[in-house]
């Protein structure tokens, strides 16, 4: 079995993602074997893609959107969902969050998260349940670049509107995936967030912080 973290240390370095750079975390680039490696190939090795390795255009707009507006966040208890490296969560304790749990299904994300938050000085819960139509009293719900999938979105929709209609403040950032939602969507920032053109079609994403109404 592969040991995640020394997996994790191995193939990335520490840097900093453009658009949020006083948060610092583990990301492939140029520099490591991982960045290149097809699914094919990620799949012998018993890799699942690496979303972990990657500060998503989604998750650094509203990392950055939480750093800016800590009230949001203040004394509450948040979930980051689908938080890949952490870096919204992170950017949620940095701000005067209560309690984060990071929740990610990827086996990696725990040991990525664990290694992200350690090297900011924060410590962040983690769950690596499946959480969809699960509510856990979370006050705010954060979900960085999570509408690139049919099937994904198609099961988040439903659940963020039921956790926006108990009264729970639910934040997506998002880049203008695919399967964004049309309805029930508020934006509350725009971002030019820069990213890298081997994962994305572009050097910048214009990417927006929507607020489930
Ligand atoms: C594009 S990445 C975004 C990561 C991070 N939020 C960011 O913006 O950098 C999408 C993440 O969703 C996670 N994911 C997919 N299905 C999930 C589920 N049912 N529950 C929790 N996480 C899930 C993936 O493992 C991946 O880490």
């Amino acid at each position: 079995m592969i040991d995640k973290r020394a997996f994790i240390l191995d193939n990335t370095g520490l840097a900093q993602p453009p658009h949020v750079p006083e948060i610092s975390l583990y990301l492939a680039s140029e520099a490591h074997d991982l960045w290149l490696k097809t699914e094919d190939e990620l799949e012998e090795i018993g890799l699942p893609p690496p979303f972990w390795a990657f500060a998503w255009a989604g998750g650094q707009g509203l990392a950055r959107f939480v750093l800016e507006h800590p009230s949001i966040v203040e004394g509450k208890r948040v979930l980051d969902f689908a938080s890949g490296s952490g870096i919204v969560g992170i950017a949620a304790m940095k701000a005067g969050a209560a309690e984060v749990i990071a929740a990610d299904i990827d086996p990696f994300a725990e040991a990525a998260i664990a290694l992200n938050a350690g090297v900011n000085g924060i410590t962040l819960g983690f769950c690596g349940e499946d959480l969809i139509g699960r509510d856990e009293g979370w006050d705010v719900i954060l979900a960085g670049d999570v509408f690139y999938d049919k099937a994904f979105a198609g099961a988040l929709i439903p659940w963020f509107a039921a956790l926006c209609d108990r009264g729970a403040v639910v934040l997506a950032g998002d880049p203008g995936r695919a399967y964004l939602p049309k309805e029930r969507l508020q934006p509350v920032a725009t971002y030019q967030v820069p990213v890298t053109r081997a994962l994305e079609d572009s050097e910048v994403k214009r990417t927006t912080v929507w607020r489930f109404t």
